[in-house]
């Protein structure tokens, strides 16, 4: 457990617009915790998970990674390097990117080419992302996140990693999540996934909550 990342939020609030879509949202997880953030739609979830990795703006408050309050941007590039993303697919996102090139960019490209072929994806690896259904994607997402943990990374920023997969395809990845033994901040609406993880955080309107089981 010794790789896994601690993070500190506080205050924050991330805007679209003059809209607050994160509202001062105060969350610390220890290192190696898996915690669950669940919630409606457009509650702020995959905004919040998006500030993290520096890709949303910070509008106040501030998120600390291994005691880190990134300013720089060589803090940040460093911050993505201890983070392993699967990003939620947005329904108009378009992703330029080969499979083989997104597998490119996991801290251990060969795991995470390995990881593709057990998942029975490697075989798409010439393909554009786009020309993938949803299931097949968050395969090789699920690679190359497995790949970065593999090369280092300690955090594992999930966002409705389960969420086009069928029935057992959710049981497993789940299953393998789960074993991660780093943090890990899975945004989810599979009961089964959220039943794996220590702490459940419920979103809304912005503003989150611990809800007690
Ligand atoms: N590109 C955008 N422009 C303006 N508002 C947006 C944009 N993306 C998301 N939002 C709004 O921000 C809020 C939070 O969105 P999001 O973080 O994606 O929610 P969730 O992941 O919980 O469904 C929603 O009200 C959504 O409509
Ligand atoms: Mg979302």
């Amino acid at each position: 457990m010794t790789n896994s990342t601690a993070l500190h939020i506080s205050n924050l609030v991330c805007r679209f617009g003059s809209t607050p879509v994160v509202d001062d949202v105060n969350l610390a997880i220890a290192p190696g915790e898996h915690v669950a953030i669940v919630g409606s739609n457009g509650s702020g979830k995959t905004t919040l998970l998006r500030a993290i990795l520096g890709l949303h703006p910070i509008y106040a408050g501030q998120i600390v990674v291994d005691h880190v309050h990134a300013q720089s941007a060589a803090d940040w590039r460093q911050r993505q390097q201890r983070i392993a993303w699967m990003p939620q697919r947005q329904a108009t996102g378009q992703f330029p990117l080969l499979v083989h090139e997104l597998l490119a960019s996991s801290r251990n490209p060969t795991v995470a080419h390995d990881i593709a072929s057990q998942l029975e994806v490697g075989m798409l690896a010439d393909r554009p992302l786009h020309a993938l259904s949803g299931g097949q994607l968050q395969r090789v997402f699920l690679a190359r996140a497995l790949g970065s943990i593999a090369g280092g990374a300690g955090l594992l920023l999930a966002d409705e990693p389960t969420a086009a997969l069928d029935f057992g395809g959710q049981a497993a990845v789940a299953t393998v999540i789960a074993a991660q033994q780093v943090t890990v901040l899975v945004v989810t609406h599979d009961r089964t996934m959220a039943s794996h993880c220590g702490r459940v955080i419920e979103m809304a309107n912005g503003r989150a909550r611990e809800v007690t089981s």
